[in-house]
């Protein structure tokens, strides 16, 4: 017998984000599984790398250059992704993240629109470009990427990232509630701690060993850790699956 789970050939998936970090786990374990995978991001060197990575293994894919917070933009990427592969089956918005801790009262306004905007207002921009094109075939797996500093544990002073991602838990149970009669299921993911690029950079050893000792798993994560669970609730076997947020985070926040 022939069983074949978490299968996307003749798929077309978008992965925003998916220059670096989970993006890139997530574009790059979609396309070994028979996806044609846009990688889609503002970074448009770190897009081509895993492009190029993904194509030297045998893999279908191409890049999309795009700040998502732009609405006109993102609806030309997503039209532009779906006319070059005739569908669009699966969204994962792993684009956003914060460059550097701020505190409440010091936080510039500036840097609060930055993060939200690309944290949240990319999701609604993706959701808008996106829907449209999956109705028509009565299918579609957004997944989002939330996090765990909303999830019972509080990152203390990333006030403006908080929000956002708070955010984009409430955005996701609007969308699954609409959406489902359409055959289109919206899950979130909140990883804890990730060992990708930017937070590697952000983190002190003293950081890293407090959230060692506060996992009851005993480590940070690895990106492929949060990126299968992202598959599966993009595969046709989750089908049942809408409006849910998953925790993946070694145990970190328990709800
Ligand atoms: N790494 C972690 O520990 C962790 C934990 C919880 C949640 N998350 C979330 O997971 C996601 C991925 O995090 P990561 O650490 O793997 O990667 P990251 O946050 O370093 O990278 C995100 C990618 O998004 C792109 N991006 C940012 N703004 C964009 C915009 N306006 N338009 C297009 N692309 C844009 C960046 O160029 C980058 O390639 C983020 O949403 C982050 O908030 C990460």
């Amino acid at each position: 017998m022939n069983i074949s789970v978490l299968d996307f050939t003749q798929q077309s998936v978008v992965v925003t984000g998916g220059a670096t970090g989970i993006g890139e786990s997530c574009a790059r374990l979609f396309a070994r599984r028979g996806a044609t995978v846009t990688v889609m991001d503002i970074d448009a060197k770190g897009a081509e790398r895993v492009t190029t990575a993904i194509r030297e293994e045998g893999g279908d894919a191409c890049c999309s250059v795009v700040d998502l917070t732009d609405w006109s933009a993102t609806r030309a990427a997503l039209e532009e992704c779906h006319g070059r592969t005739q569908r669009l089956d699966v969204v994962v918005h792993s684009a956003g993240g914060f460059p550097r801790y701020v505190s409440l009262m010091e936080c510039p306004v500036e840097t609060w629109d930055g993060v939200v905007d690309s944290n949240l207002k990319s999701m609604f921009h993706l959701l808008k470009a996106a829907v449209p094109l999956m109705i028509p075939a009565g299918y579609g797996r957004f997944v989002t990427l939330s996090s765990m500093a909303v999830r019972g544990s509080t990152i203390v002073s990333a006030p403006h990232y908080a929000a956002a991602k708070a955010g984009v838990l409430g955005l996701t149970r609007q969308a699954a509630r609409v959406l489902g009669p359409h055959g289109i299921t919206v899950n979130a993911v909140a990883p804890g701690s990730v060992k990708t690029p930017r937070t590697n950079a952000m983190r002190t050893p003293e950081a890293t060993r407090r959230i060692e000792q506060n996992t009851p798993l005993g480590r940070l994560c690895e990106p492929e850790e949060v990126a299968w669970p992202i598959l599966f609730l993009c595969s046709r076997e989750a089908s049942y699956i809408t409006g849910v947020t998953l925790d993946v985070n070694g145990g970190g926040a328990m709800s």
